[in-house]
């Protein structure tokens, strides 16, 4: 450090932790990176609905945020982000472990002393003219057994007041942290400082370099050049599930991309199960359902709609907590029909970002409404035209918002010791091949199915329609490190279980010839949990196929459901051998990539299925 910089840190405002933080290793963190980064003052962030509301209104003088119609939606605010910065960046993102084998192939990777040499020299006074926020948060209920502790420094105040929708945050945070115990460090900064008596644009960010960055031995998050969703609210994808799949394995726990949800049949016992999907397949949809008429004593509740944190417990069983206290969920698409639980949340105390704005100050995104309100404000604050054939939202744009606001919100959401789990849930995006249902033979064979899990592309995403991408336990952005040794730990978590979950396959999407899909999804998804819960219970007939045990007709509740005939359900879960034969062919080629640390157990699922097909 040169005696200018120690000057200039030693007068900054803040450089002096509160006389509540008892923390040495935290303070001394804090000082070195306001060393490096340089900003005007240093904030510690108490948590505190003040507090909130202060970073609220300085970012609404700012131009950051904009007060929604406070009529129509209390509390409510919308940002505009930068059009380069709208979405988690799969290729700005960097799992650096000291070997290389150990990130997979999974993982994009660079040596770790040379990426911190880069990380280093651009993040030098990167937080000039502005405020360091240190937030100490909690991801999971405060002093439950599974929960976890990071802290997030941050240049952006919509990192702060998203954080503290999205976990617990502030000082009982770091009354639980005391003298020494671990946190996870997570450093963030938007990468544009500012020169003295620079004006700042509405939504700061790095167009040149963006870099979101693991360092598994250290447990240390470092995220510059983005203020974008999981690119800068570290908690979730980074913390939640990168690193936490890490100490998880280190520590025989699982930390998995999936929703939680609570059923309770009309008579009996209440279940819980959890459930895997790739980034848009509708998790928050599933998490928040609602029975169909035909169903109407079975009751759904929301424990979580993205990331679940599962311990084993003494009694052999698996238990589950929402590391999360919020949704930060896609608003395209979310409506009175899709997931009226999930538009009643949004009602009051949101803050939107990229979605459109009605000319009284409301919000408006694709598919709320059939047709638009006039004069709509699009996403980048332009009128928009609804002839110009673009998006009045973007694609990518979401809303923020707390938990305990989901109508649906479980009695036990916040409970430390978790929620047991009876079953999990594996879905793809599948137009063809794999059918509605399918039931695991074993743990094992439910582990494979997982591995071999796949998503369609849809044309809103990559240009080409129908590229199937295998995304393993939908985990491939999320997973910190090899493919192959995060099967061998599921297999190892499952095999210590006395009273493991079972494991289901499951696909919503399959469509007929006429490209129509052949399921009606979203309540009528119930059905299908229905029959799950009853496989639970030992009740519930099933058939076996190659693919696992499938429900025949008799086995679940249709009733109702439009145009649906015996012959549809029929084609729904068909098995065609010959297509079954390629996607097993797919398998091999994954296996192949993965090779080097594979399980043989897996290798030998494979076969099987071959042989039983
Ligand atoms: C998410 C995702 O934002 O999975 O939850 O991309
Ligand atoms: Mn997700």
């Amino acid at each position: 450090m040169t005696s200018t910089a120690a000057t200039a840190a030693r007068a900054m405002p803040g450089i002096d932790a509160p006389a509540y933080v008892n923390h040495a290793k935290l303070k001394a963190w804090v000082a070195e990176v306001a060393r490096l980064t340089q900003p005007d003052r240093i904030v510690w962030c108490d948590g505190s609905q003040a507090e909130y509301d202060r970073l609220c209104s300085e970012m609404v003088a700012s131009g950051m945020l904009i007060k929604l119609n406070q009529q129509k939606r209390p509390g409510c605010f919308l940002a505009r982000s930068d059009p380069d910065d709208v979405a988690r960046m799969e290729d700005r993102t960097f799992v650096c472990s000291k070997n290389k084998e150990d990130a997979g192939p999974n993982n994009n990777w660079v040596e770790p002393e040379e990426m911190r040499a880069t990380l280093t020299k651009i993040t030098d006074g990167c937080m000039r003219g502005r405020t360091m926020y240190v937030i100490p948060y909690s991801m999971g209920p405060l002093g439950s057994h599974i929960s976890h502790i990071g802290v997030e420094l941050t240049d952006s105040p919509y990192v702060v007041v998203s954080m503290r929708v999205m976990t617990r945050i502030g000082r009982a945070v770091l009354d639980l942290l005391g003298t020494d115990k671990f946190f996870v460090p997570c450093l963030h900064s938007v990468g544009a400082p500012l020169k003295s008596g620079e004006k700042d644009v509405v939504w700061p960010s790095n167009k040149q370099q963006k870099y979101i960055v693991h360092f598994p031995e250290e447990k240390l998050i470092w995220s510059f050049g983005s203020g974008y969703g999981g690119n800068a609210l570290l908690g979730k994808k980074c913390f939640a599930l990168r690193i936490a799949s890490i100490m998880a394995r280190e520590q025989g726990w699982l930390a998995e991309h999936m929703l939680i949800l609570g059923i309770q049949p009309p008579s009996g016992k209440k279940h819980y199960i959890a459930a895997a999907f790739p980034s848009a397949c509708g998790k928050t949809n599933l998490a928040m359902l609602i029975p169909p008429k035909e169903l109407q004593g079975w009751k759904v509740t929301t424990i979580g709609e993205d990331i679940a944190w599962i311990k084993p417990g003494k009694d052999g069983r698996l238990y589950a907590i929402n590391p999360e206290a919020g949704a930060f969920g896609v608003a395209p698409g979310t409506s009175e029909f899709t997931n009226p639980n999930c538009l009643a949340a949004l009602t009051k105390d949101t803050i939107f970002t990229n979605v459109a704005m009605s000319a009284d100050g409301d919000v408006w995104w694709e598919g709320l409404t059939k047709t638009p309100p006039a004069n709509l404000t699009d996403w980048q604050g332009k009128p928009w035209d609804s002839n110009s054939g673009k998006p009045a939202a973007h694609a990518n744009a979401r809303f923020t918002v707390a938990a305990s606001q989901i109508p649906c919100i479980d009695p036990d959401w916040e409970n430390p010791a978790g929620v047991p789990i009876s079953a999990f849930l594996f879905g793809g995006r599948r137009t063809t091949t794999v059918p509605l249902v399918a039931e695991a033979k074993d743990w094992t064979h439910g582990v494979y199915m997982a591995a071999t899990m796949a998503s369609e592309t849809t044309a809103a995403i990559i240009g080409k329609v129908g590229v199937v991408r295998r995304d393993p336990f939908a985990m491939l952005p999320f997973c910190g490190y090899h493919f192959g040794d995060y099967f061998n730990h599921w297999l190892k978590v499952g095999k210590a279980l006395t009273q493991a979950p079972k494991i289901f396959a499951v696909n919503w999407f399959r469509k007929d010839e006429n490209g129509k899909f052949m399921w009606p999804g979203y309540g009528d998804n119930m059905r299908v949990l229905k029959w799950i819960i009853e496989r639970c219970e030992g009740k519930g007939g099933a058939a076996d196929t190659p693919v696992g045990k499938m429900p025949r007709y008799e086995d679940m509740e249709l009733s109702g459901i439009k145009d649906f005939s015996k012959a549809a359900f029929e084609k729904l879960t068909e098995v065609d051998g010959a297509l079954w034969k390629e996607e097993v062919k797919d398998h091999e080629r994954l296996f192949g990539e993965l090779a080097s640390r594979m399980p043989a157990e897996m290798m030998e699922q494979r076969k099987q299925l071959e042989k039983a097909l």
